[in-house]
């Protein structure tokens, strides 16, 4: 992994004139008349350390302003390459496309975890190690039987990540020491056993859902069979997943296996950087992915297909979007200004899918509303195409997944990439917390004013009230 520099020795206050260096950037100060003169790296960055070497006249460094970090690069890492201007996305060098028509969902976390592809030995251990962690501790099992019928699964998802870790002292940070992760031997046992649980954990929530006990894995299937058959299976009945929909699962797990410092990576990442286990850095991970801008959006997206209804309605919303009264779900991207290289695969294997279980009819909105947006102007302007989620929902749909699974159904594979970047992050020299700064615009040195003598403000204290409180607030007896 190649990094810059030490910044600090190579920056250098100047007078005006001095010759610029190639691969350089030359910030002058008009408020001190000082020339610095910053290394660009060869990935064309500069380290905002840097200008911190730029000080106010009290001394105070100067700051870099980045909301959303539109802008701003947080880690170095070598497992996934997006280059969002020409749609481009490989996992370790290795393009999407070639990854989603030849390999295997479990060799492509291999892939994202250590770097290389396996072996066919390290292959088969690998499987069998993963397929031997299938098994959800007992506790786990019954404390997700407790949530209420209509929970939302992805809320099951989280609560379950977390209470993962009260099971696992041995591996917690907190609990063993913060050298507990230098042990290569426990770290793995996490990922094994992480890669492992979560199709259990998913389907359960599934099948709690649905109201059906909730079935044993099979670690003598393969991965993804283990996991349909666990949604599926009643009874003593005999199961074998459709060979198409086994390879639909594979393509749409390994599409969304990884796809760097996304928002629920970072949220990772940013929690594993204050020491905590993996499993509670998991919990923040799927919270954020919960969210309709990021994976909640397959949910989304097929929510606004369902309200749209039919081709014929699409103008109508079409305005709406643009009258900035909402957003087209399943469009646009921070990272790619050109198609979502996974859209394009995703789109093939929602014909294969119909083939087999009949097709969906909002693939007709769908696909009408894609042909109507990348023709108007505003789309065009904006660099907005389809991204990963405006196929999936369709595809998730024709499969009978309750639209409240499809979130779930992303954060099974994305899962891989969590622990890949925590495993990149827990070894890296320069792993530290976490923290930016902030612009800070408040009062300061306010005196606490005694109660008699504070101004009334008039801040915004109402929230809405239920039937049942206003008829228990006129019961009540003063
Ligand atoms: C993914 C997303 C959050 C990226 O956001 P971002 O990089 O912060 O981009 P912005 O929200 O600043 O959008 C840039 C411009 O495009 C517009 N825009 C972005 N996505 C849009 C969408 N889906 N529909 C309509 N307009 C959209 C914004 O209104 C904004 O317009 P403006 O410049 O006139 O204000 C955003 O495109 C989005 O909300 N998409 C829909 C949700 C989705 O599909 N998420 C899954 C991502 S894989």
């Amino acid at each position: 992994m190649e990094r810059i520099n030490n910044v600090k020795s190579s920056v250098t206050a100047s007078p005006k004139s001095a010759p610029a260096q190639p691969n350089t950037l030359t910030v002058v100060d008009n408020r001190s008349g000082k020339t610095y003169s910053f290394p660009i790296d060869t990935n064309n960055f500069v380290k905002a350390e840097a200008f911190a070497q730029i000080k106010d006249g009290q001394g105070e460094p100067l700051r870099l302003y980045d909301p959303g970090y539109t802008n701003t690069i947080n880690c170095t890492s070598s497992i996934c390459y997006i280059d969002g201007d020409k749609g481009i996305l490989e996992y370790r060098g290795i393009p999407i496309e070639q990854l989603a028509e030849r390999a295997e969902f479990l060799e492509v976390a291999y892939l994202l975890i250590h770097g290389n592809l396996p072996t066919p030995q390290q292959y088969s251990v690998w499987k069998r190690k993963v397929m031997k962690h299938t098994y959800l501790n007992q506790d786990l099992g019954e404390m997700m039987k407790t949530f209420r019928y209509d929970a939302h699964p992805m809320g099951m998802l989280i609560s379950s990540m977390a209470a993962y870790s009260t099971l696992h002292p041995e591996a917690n940070p907190a609990l063993r020491g913060a050298d507990v992760y230098k042990d290569r031997k426990l770290v793995n046992k996490q990922i094994y056993r992480i890669i492992g649980t979560i199709p259990t954990i998913a389907a359960n929530a599934y099948r709690h859902r649905i109201g059906r006990n909730f079935n044993k894995p099979n670690s003598s299937l393969d991965y993804i069979e283990n996991f349909l058959v666990m949604l599926d299976q009643l009874g003593a009945e005999r199961m074998r997943p459709h060979k198409v929909i086994v390879k639909a699962l594979n393509i749409l797990f390994i599409l969304h296996a990884d796809h760097e410092q996304n928002c629920s990576t970072s949220a990772v990442r940013h929690l594993a950087s204050s020491g905590v286990d993996v499993y509670s850095a998991l919990a923040g991970g799927v919270a954020a992915l919960y969210g309709p801008s990021h994976g909640g959006a397959n949910e989304a997206v097929l929510r606004m297909l369902e309200e749209i209804g039919s081709p014929e309605n699409i103008p109508r919303f079409i305005e709406e979007v643009k009258a900035k009264k909402r957003r087209l779900m399943g469009f646009g991207h921070r990272v790619y200004k050109n198609y979502d290289p996974r859209a394009k695969i995703i789109k093939r294997v929602a014909e294969e899918v119909f083939q087999v279980v009949g097709k969906e009819p909002l693939i007709e909105v769908a696909t009408r509303l894609e042909e109507i947006a990348l023709k108007d102007e505003y789309f065009v302007k904006k660099k907005l195409y389809p991204n990963v989620d405006f196929y999936t929902g369709v595809i998730y749909k024709a499969l009978g997944f309750p639209t409240d699974m499809f979130p779930v159904l992303f954060a099974i594979p994305r899962t891989v990439g969590w622990l890949a970047h925590w495993h990149e992050f827990i070894r890296d020299k320069e792993f530290k917390i976490v923290r930016p700064r902030q612009n800070y615009v408040g009062k300061r040195n306010q005196p606490y004013e005694d109660e008699k003598n504070r101004k009334f403000v008039d801040n915004f204290l109402d929230t809405y009230e239920s039937a049942v409180s206003r008829r228990r607030e006129k019961s009540l007896i003063e």
